[in-house]
């Protein structure tokens, strides 16, 4: 039996590995794939897995995720309760890219290291079930109910490398850092510094940036063009550099446990920021209030890991229609731990400088007597009837 598992070179799927050998008497190929994951890690994932005897596969998927997932995510203003759907957002990318090397190497089995509670494991199984509903799926991890403590200790006698022992379980791609576990479970504990690499509590003088967007998507920042992955690399940096993009919340998992989650998100606080700015400069009234239940629905559906329902499809088209005229230029200023909207332009603003100013006449303010007189109407006609 060929088993293809998604691995990321740590330590709950490396013993995945191992029990699909042994447990599961499966030939194993391991599949990589990266979305912004440190070079020096796709190097030690690759040289781990084949030491425990399984077939490599490193797949580059950065441009991928960048364009064909993030890019929708900025368009959607995704986020899940504050959550900028990082690790959602690259799980059926990388399920996807599973199934592929499956069918390449004509493997029947499908596998991933996600536990029995949390998110992931739904992510995965939903693209494999939707896209390679003749596979069999096996989750070592979730099957034997193994727990932290307890793969550590298979992984000793396994002589399988646990790479220090930092007791926190972290994901990384370009659209964010998500850290959990530990000391972190305790909510009412403050995160220790040493959970974060990519921002800095920096005294640095505060420093603006303005970043052009076309039809919703960021394509410049200080008049510089550059690619998707160069400008969300490049951002993640000099918005981490300002502390910019720490996140702590308690979060709704899938199933329904509350869990307290870290996340370093820089590139993603400084877009989605800018790009809901700009937003409210071009969009009406109407379109902004029904576009907020859209986002929002899209967002449940991105963490939930219904890449495949088709409403998701749906909900793009509509977000679509409405990023025709998100074009302009945003100022966002960087200053101690915030990404702050300071400044907004663009050709398609709906917005008269005459007609709201102060000091112009404009508008004829006595024109709108009407409206006022009809604006509460309905709860004058309430007050008037007797109480209950
Ligand atoms: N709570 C986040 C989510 O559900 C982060 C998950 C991190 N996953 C992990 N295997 N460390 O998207």
């Amino acid at each position: 039996m060929k088993a293809v598992l998604a691995y990321s070179g740590g330590l709950d799927t490396s013993i995945c590995v191992r029990l699909l050998q042994e447990e599961y008497g499966c030939d194993v190929v391991t599949v990589t794939v990266d979305v912004g994951i440190p070079e020096d890690e796709l190097k030690e994932a690759g040289e781990k897995a084949r030491a425990l005897g399984a077939k490599h596969y490193q797949i580059d998927a950065r441009e991928e995720f960048a364009t064909q997932y993030i890019f929708r995510a900025i368009k959607a203003n995704g986020s899940y309760e504050g959550y900028p759907l990082s690790t959602a957002l690259a799980r059926p990318l990388i399920a996807r890219k599973v199934v592929d090397v499956a069918r390449r190497e004509g493997a029947g089995v499908l596998a991933h290291g996600a536990t029995g509670k949390g998110n992931d494991q739904f992510r995965f199984e939903a693209v494999f079930r939707t896209e390679a509903p003749d596979m069999r799926i096996i989750a070592p991890i979730r099957e034997k109910n193994l727990t932290r403590k307890e793969s550590i200790a298979y992984a000793k006698k396994h002589g399988i490398e646990i790479g220090g022992d930092k007791p926190f379980s972290i994901d990384e791609n370009l659209w964010g850092r998500s850290i959990e576990g530990g000391v972190l479970e305790d909510p009412s504990a403050p995160a220790p510094e040493e959970i974060f690499q990519w921002t800095r509590v920096s005294k640095k003088e505060p420093e603006t940036l303005e970043i052009e967007f076309q039809r919703g998507l960021p394509v410049a920042v200080d008049g510089k063009r550059q690619g998707a992955v160069e400008l969300i690399t490049a951002l993640n940096e000099r918005a981490g550099a300002h502390g910019v993009g720490r996140i702590d919340i308690i979060e709704d998992r899938i199933i329904g446990l509350k869990s307290r989650e870290n996340y370093e998100c820089p590139a993603a606080v400084v877009l989605l920021e800018a790009h809901r700015d700009l937003e409210g400069l071009v969009l009406t009234r109407e379109e902004l209030r029904f576009k907020e239940m859209v986002d929002s629905r899209w967002s449940e559906l991105v963490y939930r890991g219904l890449w495949n329902e088709p409403l998701r499809a749906a909900l793009e088209a509509f977000i679509e229609k409405t990023q025709e005229r998100v074009t302009g230029t945003v100022t966002v200023e960087l200053k101690r731990g915030c990404a702050r909207v300071v400044g907004r332009e663009s050709e398609h603003a709906l917005y008269s400088e005459g007609d709201v100013s102060f000091d112009e006449a404009g508008a004829d303010g006595r024109e709108i007597l009407g409206m006022l007189r009809y604006h509460a109407y309905q709860a004058a006609l309430h007050r008037r009837k007797p109480p209950l």
